[in-house]
């Protein structure tokens, strides 16, 4: 048993998206989650300075005692986990693309047309691809695209409009016309908020989450370790840093996580160590 508070984050609000899942699957386990919410978005910074952002957080989480790593972003599991990894051998830190990718490789049917949907960073790196054919290398339908508007505009909550709408047909009717996709991996963490926006504009694509896949990741990891929490870890024992705690911020975690402010313990981290 293993009472530690597991240590979640991401560049901004996207983290935030696979929390529901953990706090159903794992509901004794404490969070700690920080959002970079001051320097997001990630997606389309180098590598060099995503990897100095992600060192910065994983020295936070590690003063904050966590007992495991969740990199909840896929930004920075695609640019920076073994970094991560190297500078903290004795915390077990999970990234969402091989899970996510294990669930493609395995779930989808084999002759389906896929489409990654991710931010520049991710799509560079190559993660994705590499990752579903090192499961199912015979896989000849896989396709990517980065749609890098949608992170700042779902950090200033313009989802439910037309803005967000055009700005999917903009991305995607194309991508998805050309490649004839029928099924969508939400490459970022930030892109469940626009599921329902995707669904009714393609009804008929699959989408698979990467912020679902990750909380069976950190479920399996924590049974093979021996380390889930007792009984006595409680929900408002959960803490949500943010580098930024803006309007915006404060009302996306409400609507994620389907609480009022008051019943959640938010507060402000400045990550200029
Ligand atoms: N939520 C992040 C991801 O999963 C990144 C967004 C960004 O900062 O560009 O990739």
């Amino acid at each position: 048993m293993d009472n530690r508070p597991i240590g979640f984050f991401d560049s901004g609000i996207g983290g935030l998206t696979s929390i529901p899942y953990i706090m159903r699957q794992l509901p004794a386990e404490r969070i700690v989650f920080f959002g970079d919410t001051a320097r997001t978005p990630y997606g389309s910074k180098s590598p060099q300075t995503i990897r100095q952002f992600t060192l910065q957080i994983g020295e936070f989480m590690a003063k904050k005692g966590v007992k495991m790593m969740v990199v909840a972003c896929n930004t920075i599991s695609a640019t920076s986990l073994d970094e991560l990894q190297a500078a903290y051998p004795d915390i077990p830190v999970i990234g969402v693309i091989a899970p996510t990718a294990k669930v493609v490789a395995r779930d989808v049917p084999p002759e389906s047309h896929i489409g990654i949907l991710a931010t520049k960073a991710t799509i560079r790196s190559g993660a994705y691809v590499s990752k579903i054919l090192e499961h199912d290398p015979s896989r000849q339908h896989i396709y990517s695209t980065a749609c890098p508007a949608f992170v700042p505009l779902i950090e200033e909550g313009i989802i439910d409009n037309q803005i967000m709408d055009l700005t999917i047909h903009y991305y995607l009717d194309r991508f998805v016309e050309e490649h004839q996709i029928d099924t969508f991996v939400l490459g970022c963490t930030h892109y469940p908020l626009i599921a329902d926006n995707l669904r009714r504009i393609y009804p008929d694509i699959r989408l698979i989450s990467s912020s679902k896949e990750v909380a069976t990741a950190v479920n399996i990891e924590l049974s093979r370790r021996h380390m889930y929490a007792g009984p006595h870890n409680q929900e408002k024992d959960n803490v949500f840093y943010a580098s930024d705690l803006s309007e915006n911020f404060v009302n996306m975690i409400q609507r994620i996580l389907g609480r009022d402010q008051d019943e959640l313990n938010i507060r402000f981290k400045n990550l200029d160590l």
